[in-house]
Formats: C-alpha cells, structure tokens, sequence
C-alpha cells in the first residue's frame, strides 16, 4: 500500500537529518580549517601541525615532487637528539600527512648512523636512470660529537622508504657537515658541503647513479659559511648560504654564477625585511622549485617559475620545537640584488 505523500516527505526529511547529523559527528571540524585540510596558506614562523594533529617535525629537509604528490624529507628530533628522516606527503604543500620514517638509526652501536649520533640536513632526489630514490645526509656517529664531519648515502625503490643506508665518508677525504644536493637540468647532481671545519665551501659531482662522489671534486669559496642552498634561474645560479655560529641566527649571504664551479660572485643578503640581518631568527635549508602545474586554465599561460625559501628557526633547548619559514622568493628584482625574499606572516601559491 502507497503511503501518503505527506508522510513520505516527513521520512524523507528525517532520514536527512539524521544523515547529517551523522556526518558531523564523524567530521566534527569539517569546514573550520582542521584536519585534512586544516591550511589554505603557509603561516610562517608559526606550529605546524600535520593531518593528524601533531606538530610537523622534519627539520633542516627538502621537498621532491613525484606523481603529483609532494614529498617532506627532514630531520626528526627529540628535544636534543637525533631520531632519523621523517617523511611527509601533501597534495598542496599545505596540508602534510606523516608518511613515517624514511630512515631510522640502526640499533647497531658500531653503526656509523647508531642511535647517538645525528643525521642532519637530509635531500632526497630521484633517479629516473636506475628508478631509485637516494637520500644524502649530514652523518656525525655516536659518541664523537661533530667530529666525524661525513656524508651519509641511502637508497630506496618507494619514496617514503624505508631507506637502505649504504655507508658514509668523506667526499674524496674531505669535511663535510652541512650540505645540500643539486640536480642540474641535464640530470648531473652535486653535494654542496661546508669543509675543513665550515671555512670552506666544496662542489663534488656525484656518480650517474648518484650513489657516489666522482673526482670532480672543487674549493668554491673559504667564507665559513654553511647551511646551502641553491636553485637556478634562467641559466644562472644563486646559492645563499649562512654564517657559522651554530644554532643561532645569523646574515644570510646570495652569491651568483654562470657556473656551478664558479666563479661566485658575492651580492649580499637577500633577505628584506625586519630581522633580516638575522634571517628573520633562521637559516636556510633548501630552496624548492615549484613544478609548473599544467592547463592554467584560467588564462592559457605559461605559468612563471616559482621557488620557495625553506629555512629552520631552531629551538636549541627543544629541537622538536624548531619552527618552519617556507618563504616565497622574489625573481628578477633587478640590480644590486637580482633576487628577494621578503618576510611574510603568511601567504598563498599564486
Ligand atoms: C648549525 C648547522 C645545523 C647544526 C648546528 C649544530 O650551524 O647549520 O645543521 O649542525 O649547527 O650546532
């Protein structure tokens, strides 16, 4: 027998109802910025907080593009201590999802990564020739404070990992703390390292496979200077690189070539803005190239490239707590500084 229209309607509005009260009750932040997707923006300076609601710990990192997703590799840390590379995924930048741990410390003491020792300023970059991902990091070993000054290498066939650690050294017998990795256009990498006690700063090509140093192995400069990072901008290079005074904040310093062996020529702070002088109390970490995301619809144009400034505000008596600056760098600024980043509290990817 066919109800009546009215009670059908009642049954329909109840089962509605129902439905969303349901539905916020399983999404009860839906829509007040928590969550999934809880940031429509980068906040400079400020916690951070991953999909799940922890505050994001991957410091002094890089991000990789891969499969239209964004990859986060950085240092994991306990209050002093080194707990390996975390990784994180995001399809915005934004909004991270902790994808666990990339590399952990091995549980053997006579291991150069044992829990103790530290691994510092970790870059992932993908091989498309041998299909594998390879992490470089800044190895110090258990019990040896900074001394040990090594480079650590490790590979994996997933993105997130886990990372096999192959072994760590000295690029062709030299220091290396700080560091950065660069992949040129024509698919050559570099380590970037801080030597001889961070008054130098070497290049050393890596192999095809990217798994070792070549001999191609050059002083660019003895400025002690560290923490690089480098991009490049129609055909040209811009490293900045910080001083060396620890975990505390210092000027920041652009230098630009025609050349990745150099020679460098030194333009001074790019940073603009108050504390510059004391990179807005950070330091560098890695500048990110955008990827040009395809069909700009909106007006059929090329989109123009786009970098982010990646730095780290440590928190020496809490590492955990070290907070993020993911700045926007200003292209093409003119003479005397032909690049900018200029401090922000917050900001969207135009
Ligand atoms: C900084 C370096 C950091 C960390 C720290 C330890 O100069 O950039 O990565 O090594 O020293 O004091």
């Amino acid at each position: 027998m066919m109800k009546p229209v009215i009670a059908q309607f009642l049954g329909k509005c109840a089962c509605f109802v129902f439905i969303s009260l349901l539905s916020l009750q399983v999404y009860p932040c839906f829509g007040q910025g928590s969550g999934k997707n809880r940031y429509d923006r980068f906040h400079v300076g400020q916690i951070w907080l991953d999909t799940k609601g922890d505050t994001i710990n991957a410091h002094g990192g890089n991000i990789i593009y891969y499969k239209h997703t964004y990859y986060w590799f950085g240092e994991k840390r306990d209050r002093h201590h080194s707990l390996g590379v975390s990784v994180y995924s995001s399809r915005d930048l934004y909004n991270w999802k902790q994808e666990g741990l990339a590399l952990a410390h091995s549980q053997d003491t006579a291991s150069d990564i044992a829990f103790g020792g530290i691994m510092e300023r970790p870059k992932v970059i993908y091989n498309p020739k041998t299909k594998q991902f390879v992490m470089w990091f800044h190895v110090e070993v258990r019990g040896r404070g900074y001394g040990a000054a090594k480079v650590g290498v490790a590979v994996s066939k997933r993105i997130t990992g886990p990372y096999t650690f192959i072994r760590s050294f000295r690029p062709n017998g030299n220091m290396s703390r700080d560091m950065t990795i660069f992949v040129d256009e024509d698919g050559s990498a570099y380590e970037i390292y801080s030597s001889r006690e961070n008054y130098d700063l070497r290049i050393v090509q890596l192999t095809g496979d990217y798994l070792d140093v070549t001999s191609r192995d050059s002083l660019l400069f003895s400025n002690h200077r560290e923490a690089p990072a480098i991009f490049k901008h129609r055909g040209k290079y811009y490293l900045i690189t910080s001083g060396c005074t620890g975990w505390a904040p210092n000027a920041a310093a652009l230098r630009v070539s025609d050349n990745l062996y150099g020679p460098w020529k030194l333009l001074g702070n790019p940073l603009k803005g108050k504390d510059s002088h004391i990179s807005f109390y950070g330091q560098p970490a890695y500048i990110f190239p955008v990827p040009a995301i395809s069909g700009n619809k909106k007006n059929n144009k090329a989109q123009s490239p786009r970098f982010i400034y990646m730095a780290d505000r440590w928190n020496p008596t809490n590492l955990k707590d070290s907070r993020y600056q993911f700045l926007p760098v200003t292209l093409d600024t003119g003479q005397p500084m032909p690049i900018e980043i200029k401090w922000q509290d917050n900001w969207q990817l135009n």
